[in-house]
């Protein structure tokens, strides 16, 4: 059973300006070695003026009539991500409709359906890594997760001037392509679509994951602690769900 206070990440935070951020990378990047480091800072009142105007030199027209279209909510958030070749983002989905427009440099996006999900195998949702995969892709461990062979991904690699739609739900993995240089991307996070007043079924994939996080934090607000969730899930399902009773 998983104890998420023994987890050690394998990324930390830390604040800078952005002069030290540059200096840092450069610095980073001399060095060789596997570390990386990258820049993502959201795109709020107290990023400099010359990023703003850049920011609003932005296709508006084109990504205001995509939001319509989509008859999707309101933009919440734009990050800018600015990161050294090789840099990695590990599989995860995030639960925002997202256009990830590239600026600089070209990433490998790799993504997968909703309906992957058990091929995936996504972390607790209490953990620090909710919504991320336990699966290492460079080294992936069969016996602990053997679905993980059956994935099956959709392969894009972007380049300056490509958005990128990243459905909400959808995992997606992200690289900077090695002696590609530096890569900058900015998203734009939007929330979905309302929920539909009628439900149809059978529930589409997005709509399973949703409820089973909602189940998830759910029992451990009953529990009164996320470890005990596991354990229960477990005894609950054992013997029962397993055969079909139909
Ligand atoms: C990345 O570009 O490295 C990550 C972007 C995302 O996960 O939306
Ligand atoms: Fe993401």
């Amino acid at each position: 059973i998983c104890n998420f206070e023994n987890f050690v990440p394998k990324s930390q935070r830390m604040e800078m300006k952005f002069n030290e951020f540059l200096d840092k990378m450069y610095e980073t990047e001399e060095r060789g070695g596997d570390e990386r480091v990258y820049l993502q800072q959201t795109l709020n009142d107290t990023v400099g003026k010359k990023i703003v105007v850049d920011f609003l030199g932005f296709n508006w027209n084109w990504i205001n009539k995509q939001q319509a279209k989509r008859n999707w909510g309101q933009l919440t958030s734009n990050l800018l991500l600015i990161g050294m070749e090789g840099n990695v983002t590990p599989a995860h989905y995030d639960e925002q409709q997202n256009f990830f427009a590239q600026i600089k440099g070209h990433k490998r996006c790799i993504l997968f359906p909703p309906d992957q999900f058990e091929c995936l195998y996504p972390y607790p949702v209490h953990h620090p890594c909710d919504r991320q995969s336990q699966v290492d892709f460079d080294n992936p461990d069969y016996e602990k997760f053997p679905n993980f062979k059956n994935v099956v991904g959709y392969e894009a690699v972007v380049g300056p001037g490509d958005v990128l739609y990243i459905p909400m739900y959808w995992w997606h993995h992200i690289e900077s392509l090695l002696n590609g240089g530096v890569t900058i991307t900015v998203n734009f996070w939007y929330k979905g679509a309302p929920t539909p007043k009628r439900i149809e079924y059978p529930l589409r994939a997005h709509q399973k994951v949703a409820i089973m996080r909602n189940i998830e934090k759910m029992l451990g607000e009953a529990l009164g602690d996320p470890h005990e969730v596991g354990p229960l899930l477990k005894t609950m399902i054992k013997g029962r769900y397993e055969k079909d009773h139909s």
